[in-house]
């Protein structure tokens, strides 16, 4: 049984991960800080997502665009008029609810995409009341998500500007420049990580739904003639992913297991390369610990897709509350270059050498992850009560672990252990993150780098005086070892890349995978 969301919050709170906002003047609904160990481990989930999106790849290159940016944006990208939720009050309490999350809540149906009349007529017919004071609610009206600002001192309409509601749009802003400055050649994807805000109706499970997160997008562009000549598709062909596509969910049936393949035979999923991002994000959760059966790819229903999609499917976690987008993937076609050409007059086709002829690309897929979710995702998967030890133990992958490695001398009060110790931290902490802790017993110690995920740790006793060697400890069998301490640091870059196990029997080490 996994902790319920608010479980995860207090326990995010106890252990220095994640803190509500401005908790001293009573917190700021949906806003949240990241700790000294949440800090740690997200920028490490955003490294690695960049590694293996950008720098492991050939066709992908990295923007760092503003927050703010021309007001026009949003006019183009169609956000001023369009990026509506809607939500609904309580006449008497005034409590406020958006207005699908609620009926979804109460009549426990399936409301993506519906608009005001139909979400109306669904909350009349229903008698859907306040869910604290069981008043009615008042008509259910459209709201923009979006936060304005001013720029300059004079707050005017002129002066009126947006926090970005998602980080997608630099890429089409810097199209131009990254096209005539970055030596880019269809097909190639332009990415970017930062912060987007959205004033949500009613926040809810904890980092699950926002007003301030991040996200990490992924613009793919190709010849819209291209759509189905994926050259990396081979990778991902024997994919296997659960599939929910709009036909399952339009007759009411379960999601069915596929290959990549399949789908794209079946046309279930209209492009090849559509089919092969959906499985790329599928497979970095998976690389980096997440258990695969625990995601599944839904396709959105006709009323459901955002205005400039032709075609969008969700990656989905099953969470405690539910199955619940994990990534959302469009298919946004020349949507938004067209649109900011039409906005902004400028030119922002390409020439295509073999018909020579200028062509807008279009994006085939938009991976577009929020990396609150994920983190969400990793504490989870890592989250486990062990009833034998007594405590939680965090079994985050090596490469998400906020330290690697925590160095003990076995007593505190023995200066010849503490400076041994003290000496082994030394030649470690500047290649792996690394604790150094002295107080309690070392059983405390074990549990309190257990529940922060830390995957070794290294004991000083006293025959390390004599034998100049030390007991490492692996975090998820409780497994020990003795290990020369001049071997110390290689053994543990080898166990943390994976290459070195600890072995069933307890000794000796064995090798985990072929080492180039
Ligand atoms: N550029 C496309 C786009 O922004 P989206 O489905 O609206 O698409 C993408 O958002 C991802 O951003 C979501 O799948 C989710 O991971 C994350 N996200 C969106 N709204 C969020 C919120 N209020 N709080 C936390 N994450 C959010």
């Amino acid at each position: 049984m996994s902790i319920t969301i608010d479980e995860m919050a207090s326990f995010c709170k106890r252990k220095g991960i994640v803190f509500p906002s401005s908790e001293i003047y009573g917190g700021l609904t949906g806003f949240f800080d990241y700790g000294p160990l949440g800090s740690e481990i997200k920028n490490n989930l955003k490294q690695a997502w960049w590694k293996y999106f950008v720098h492991d790849r050939e066709d992908v290159v990295g923007i760092d665009g503003t927050i703010i940016s021309h007001p026009k944006t949003w006019e183009a990208s169609g956000h001023v008029a369009n990026f509506d939720d809607f939500f609904t009050e309580c006449v008497k309490c005034h409590e406020r609810y958006r207005a699908d999350h609620l009926i979804e809540d109460v009549l426990h149906m399936d409301v993506a995409g519906l608009k005001t009349a139909q979400l109306n007529k669904l909350i009349k017919e229903h008698h859907v009341k306040c869910q604290k004071c069981k008043s009615e609610l008042a008509e259910v009206k459209p709201f923009n998500m979006m936060f304005t600002t001013f720029i300059g001192p004079v707050p005017s309409k002129e002066a009126t500007a947006y926090l970005r509601p998602e980080t997608a749009q630099n890429m089409f802003l810097d199209f131009k420049s990254v096209t005539e400055t970055g030596r880019v050649k269809l097909p190639f994807g332009i990415a970017q990580m930062g912060k987007a805000f959205r004033n949500e109706i009613a926040p809810r499970n904890f980092l699950f739904r926002c007003r301030e997160f991040e996200q990490m997008e992924i613009e793919y562009f190709i010849h819209p003639d291209k759509a189905n000549e994926c050259p990396f598709l081979d990778e991902v062909r024997r994919h296997k992913l659960l599939v929910y596509s709009a036909e399952l969910q339009h007759h009411k049936k379960e999601a069915l297991e596929m290959t990549m393949q399949e789908c794209i035979d079946k046309k279930i999923i209209s492009t090849a390369w559509h089919a092969y991002w959906l499985a790329k994000a599928h497979q970095w959760f998976v690389s980096l610990g997440a258990d695969a059966k625990k995601f599944r790819i839904r396709q959105h229903v006709a009323d459901e897709k955002s205005h400039y999609a032709l075609d969008t499917w969700d990656l989905e976690y099953e969470f405690p509350f539910g199955w619940k987008e994990l990534q959302g993937m469009a298919n946004r076609t020349d949507y938004d270059l067209k649109q900011h050409m039409k906005h902004s007059g400028k030119d922002l086709s390409l020439f295509d050498e073999e018909s020579k002829q200028k062509i807008i690309p279009h994006v085939v897929a938009e991976p577009s992850q929020g990396v609150d979710r994920a983190f969400l995702v990793f504490l989870y998967n890592a989250y486990q009560d062990d009833k034998q030890r007594g405590n939680v133990v965090l079994k985050l992958h090596p490469t998400l672990a906020p330290f690697k490695v925590a160095v003990f001398p076995l007593l505190s009060n023995k200066e010849e252990l503490t400076s041994k110790a003290r000496e082994v931290f030394t030649s470690l902490k500047t290649a792996f993150t690394t604790f150094y802790d002295r107080t309690g017993s070392v059983g405390r110690r074990y549990a309190r780098m257990d529940e922060i995920g830390t995957p070794y740790c290294v004991t000083v006793d006293f025959d390390s005086l004599d034998k100049q060697d030390v007991t490492v400890r692996d975090r998820d069998s409780t497994k020990q070892m003795r290990v020369p301490i001049n071997e110390l640091k290689e053994t543990l870059r080898r166990l943390l890349a994976g290459e070195l196990a600890f072995s069933k029997a307890g000794t000796p080490f064995e090798p985990k995978k072929e080492v180039p």
